[in-house]
């Protein structure tokens, strides 16, 4: 989209940190436990939390850390991606779940209920296709969020698919903000 082609240019793609990098991702414990993936949040919780410091991530860039040996995306949304996101009427997604695992039940896909936060600007998502597992591409795609290369699937500013072959959204794994600058994620 045009909007989002705009500002695709002069935003960083997404920094990597693993977690035997840089230090700015501290673990509790690094052992991907085989439960089941579909309902990770008690089990998951239990097992394992990582705590990420988000103070050097800007406006319009994603911080990609990993966790559980997955990548999750964190990505600071503009108040562009912002309203994109919360434009878009629930009828228009192939996916209407929220796909978040912070929510109980089944909720619906709405950006507010996707964000981690109130205003929207945080986003927090396992950065993993739901449909054959390649890691998206940020700033991609036709509706300016990611795009997934290996069979073409599109998804929005707020991780929701819109287009291609993913049967759902990137999952919002259990995420809560700890202090101003640090997420914690598990
Ligand atoms: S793995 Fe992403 S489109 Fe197939």
């Amino acid at each position: 989209m045009s909007q989002a082609d705009e500002h695709a240019g002069s935003r960083r793609d997404f920094l990597y940190y693993a977690t035997a990098g840089t230090g700015a991702v501290a673990v509790g414990a690094a052992v991907w436990p085989l439960v089941n993936q579909m309902n990770p949040s008690a089990d998951v919780k239990a097992l394992s939390s990582i705590r990420v410091d988000v103070s050097g991530v800007d406006v319009g860039t994603q911080l990609t850390v990993k966790w559980l040996g997955k990548p999750v995306f964190i990505r600071r949304r503009t108040e562009q991606e912002i309203a994109e996101a919360r434009e878009v009427e629930l009828s228009a997604l192939p996916d209407q779940n929220a796909e978040n695992a912070n929510l109980p039940g089944v909720q619906p896909a709405t950006d507010e209920n996707r964000a981690l936060d109130e205003t929207g600007e945080w986003l927090v998502m396992i950065g993993v296709c739901t449909h054959l597992g390649c890691v998206p591409l940020g700033d991609a795609g036709d509706f300016g969020g990611w795009f997934c290369p290996c069979h073409g699937s599109h998804y929005d500013t707020a991780g929701r698919i819109r287009k291609g072959p993913a049967p759902s959204n990137l999952l919002v794994p259990v995420a809560e903000f700890l202090d101003e600058t640090t997420i914690k994620l598990g």
